[in-house]
């Protein structure tokens, strides 16, 4: 059979509206051209484009049936089929069951409720007929509504509560003349071609305005990770207060540059395997700065420098074991010793961005691995007033110029700070970071004049990224569930939202 010739929708439309003036309702006027709906309404959206033609959308919300009452529609309601199987002598459940599936329940209830059947005295599995004829009400009901009849309230409530129909809204169009109107639309050519050159009727024809305002495709390029785009603004924030970046590329440290020369005692529960990630192999490490070891060792002893030290047998091994760094502090420990040996002294200001490593539950917050922000300035005289300057400078560059500080503990800071900040869009405070002056106990060893102070402060990269992108779980942000075509459509990041 061969297929019939499309029509040419737009043509006909045209010249319909051309003779008749309107199409009142445009599903009728798609089924006498033969059409689908959809196929009118893609010609009526380009015409009402080009105001060739006026659209008026009328919706309207229509009951339908379910497949489940289609099926009724075609072999009658549950109680109607079953009152049909069942033979004059009658029929145990379980053979009607058989013959009707799903049905035969649904079918019970009803038939019962109707009294068209009845059991067997004293034996309830003989499902007996009870009547002759029956009259279908449910499939009528079903049927007048697909043809489109109205209902009562009643029925409608009850055939919605049975699951039989559902609401479905539909849209079509009223369409007239619009302001443009044409019989025939012109073709507008929309490229130069080789026959309109040879032919020279490139003089005579209309060409297509060029839709500057059009989206164009979007382009098949690599985009940045939310993570990358943050760490790269807080990059520039950093160069632009004049701070150097530190050498960040060795995830595997030594307990020692990680802890000891940081003050930590050998006995704090950080150092556990519980919070920390230590290497099988190589379990130690080979290489630590003698003359260093045995100062660091002193400090941790018996004390120096002002200090009373923690009064415990500081042990090698201990300090030689290789661990996944919990915190980029350790390579601002390592810059900081190689900035003591530098003589003369000068000044310093270091930042780094980097990957760090605790042994924790993970949830929507925490995750094994995270990125820390770190800078510090070592110089003479710093102050504690120093530092809270600096960290309003920097944080009010990330948008964040509220800020608050909590004192609190890290065994090689004194004093401490926690950093709060107010988020407008949660309208409280939150923790942005952690800072603090590093103790003397832990620079003077290392070989940094005396007078000379570190003001320092660390905070997460992946809390402020989640708050300006609004994600609220870390593992749509890092790892292997993070969905490509959020990075794909995420907004320029702004920082300071
Ligand atoms: N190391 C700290 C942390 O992991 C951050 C910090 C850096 C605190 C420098 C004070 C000074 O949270």
């Amino acid at each position: 059979m061969a297929d019939k010739p499309s029509p040419d929708v737009e043509a006909c439309l045209l010249s319909h509206l051309n003779s008749r003036g309107e199409v009142p309702d445009s599903r009728s006027y798609a089924s006498s051209l033969g059409v689908s709906h959809k196929e009118l309404e893609d010609v009526i959206k380009s015409l009402s484009a080009f105001r060739i033609v006026e659209s008026t959308d009328v919706t309207k919300e229509t009951w339908v049936l379910t497949e489940e009452a289609k099926g009724y529609v075609a072999n009658g309601s549950p109680e109607a089929q079953l009152v049909a199987v069942i033979p004059p002598e009658g029929a145990s459940k379980d053979v009607l069951k058989e013959k009707l599936g799903s049905v035969f329940d649904i079918g019970m209830k009803t038939a019962a409720k109707n009294k068209w059947i009845g059991f067997e005295k004293g034996n309830k599995d003989l499902v007996l007929r009870k009547v002759d004829n029956i009259k279908d009400e449910l499939q009528e009901q079903l049927k007048r509504l697909e043809s489109g009849e109205s209902a009562s309230d009643k029925v409608i409530d009850d055939l919605k509560r049975r699951k039989l129909i559902m609401k479905e809204k539909s849209i079509w169009y009223a369409l007239k003349k619009g302001p443009q109107f044409v019989a025939k639309r012109k073709k507008l050519a929309t490229d130069v071609t080789q026959e309109h050159l040879r032919s020279g009727d490139w003089k005579e024809i209309e060409f297509k305005d060029y839709n500057f305002g059009a989206q164009g495709q979007p382009i098949a390029v690599g985009y940045v990770q939310p993570l990358l785009e943050v760490r790269e603004a807080i990059e520039n924030i950093f160069l632009q207060m004049g701070f150097s970046e530190m050498p960040t590329n060795n995830f595997v440290e030594s307990s020692f540059w990680n802890f000891d020369a940081l003050f930590q005692p050998q006995q704090h529960p950080a150092r556990d395997s519980h919070d920390t990630f230590f290497l099988e192999a190589p379990a130690a490490t080979k290489q630590l700065p003698e003359d260093y070891l045995e100062k660091v060792k002193e400090v941790h002893q018996s004390g120096g420098y002002g200090s009373k030290g923690y009064g415990y047998d500081w042990k090698r091994e201990e300090a030689e074991k290789n661990l996944l760094r919990t915190h980029t502090t350790a390579v601002s420990t390592r810059m900081l010793y190689k900035l003591a040996q530098e003589k003369p002294f000068a000044p310093k200001r270091y930042y780094s961005i980097d990957r760090v490593f605790r042994n924790e539950a993970v949830d929507r917050t925490h995750l094994a691995e995270f990125h820390q922000i770190e800078g510090l300035i070592c110089d003479y005289g710093l102050t504690l007033g120093d530092l809270i300057g600096v960290l309003e400078d920097f944080f009010s560059s990330l948008g964040m110029s509220k800020l608050r500080f909590k004192p609190a503990y890290n065994p090689y800071t004194e004093p401490s700070m926690e950093i709060f900040s107010y988020h407008d869009g949660l309208k409280k405070w939150v923790e942005v970071g952690n800072s603090g002056m590093f103790r003397p106990e832990m620079l003077l060893p290392m070989g940094l004049p005396e007078g000379v102070n570190v003001i320092a402060w660390g905070l997460s990269l992946e809390r402020p990224t989640m708050i300006l992108y609004g994600i609220d779980n870390i593992r749509d942000l890092f790892g292997p569930k993070v969905d490509f075509n959020l990075i794909k459509s995420n907004p320029l990041c702004r920082l300071g939202l």
